[in-house]
């Protein structure tokens, strides 16, 4: 690697995105922009806006579904609710609403279970695991992973991850989640913990977990997991941990929602910049002002 390779990290979108953080990202130095998905909130036309708004990107980006993309609003109830039938009669129509997602991004590809070339770093990659995670180690769209990417267990998700560990030739790896992995902790702030239940818990994922650890094991360098999904404000108040450096990985939950907000009579875009320069990896806070633009 030649020069340093700069990534931006931007969280759950939730509706939050617009011309200026177009304008922002179009001119900066980014070789690369990496969203952790859930463009919408709770309508599919909600995502299909923020997707076009997204097409005007002029920088290499890659993003992952969430469990808010392509979903509807009653399905995602099915799903969290683990309603079998429901779940699997609401997602007849998911792979339709994926195709009309995917169209809107135009050239911002859609990653799952795939591996990405990052521009200028030959040495790098990123890894993108399962769409529509909703934590908790528990297999959300089975249907739709099951038609997509022939997955229908926590198992196979896993084994897909490390086959795709084993067939990427760069060394560095980046991972690309929509949540995060098990295993860094258990409370509610916790940067994967859970904050919506009594007494907390990882609400990581295991097939994620799994997937690191083997990447490790294979000798692969791991630079950092990027995810969102367990959003940084804290539901029993607070901010969760939202980085953190374990066996020499940067975990970075991206997720602050809403991502523009107004403080002191500004108004601030959030996202994270990641700098990697050879085996040095930087992770800094950003809060571009929209008037600033
Ligand atoms: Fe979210």
């Amino acid at each position: 690697m030649n020069k340093a390779i700069e990534i931006a990290l931007i969280g759950d979108v939730h509706r939050q995105f617009d011309q200026h953080d177009i304008t922002q990202f179009n001119q900066s130095d980014y070789d690369l922009l990496l969203f952790t998905g859930d463009l919408a909130n709770y309508r599919h036309r909600e995502g299909i806006a923020v997707a076009r708004q997204m097409a005007e990107l002029q920088t290499p980006a890659l993003i992952i579904p969430g469990n808010h993309d392509t979903l509807t609003a009653p399905q995602l109830l099915a799903e969290i609710k683990q309603w079998p039938r429901l779940r699997r009669w609401l997602a007849w129509g998911q792979p339709f609403r994926l195709r009309q997602w995917q169209r809107a991004l135009g050239q911002v590809q859609v990653g799952g279970y795939s591996a990405h070339p990052v521009p200028g770093a030959e040495d790098v990659a990123v890894l993108v695991g399962r769409q529509f995670a909703m934590g908790g180690s528990v297999l959300h769209c089975q249907p739709q992973l099951q038609r997509q990417f022939g997955i229908g267990t926590m198992a196979e998700s896993a084994a897909r991850l490390c086959q795709l560990v084993e067939q990427t030739s760069q060394q560095k790896l980046i991972f690309l989640a929509h949540n995060g992995p098990t295993g860094l902790g258990s409370r509610p702030d916790s940067i994967w913990g859970n904050d919506f239940q009594a007494g907390g818990g990882d609400f990581g994922d295991s097939d994620l977990r799994e997937t690191i650890a083997f990447a490790q094991a294979q000798g692969k360098t791991v630079l950092a997991v990027v995810a969102g999904h367990m959003h940084q404000h804290v539901k029993t108040g607070g901010q969760r941990t939202w980085h953190l450096v374990q066996d020499g990985i940067h975990y970075i939950n991206a997720a602050r929602v809403p991502r523009i907000f107004g403080e002191n009579g500004r108004t601030h875009h959030h996202h994270i910049r990641l700098t990697i320069d050879d085996n040095s990896v930087t992770v800094r806070e950003q809060l571009c002002q929209g008037n600033d633009f």
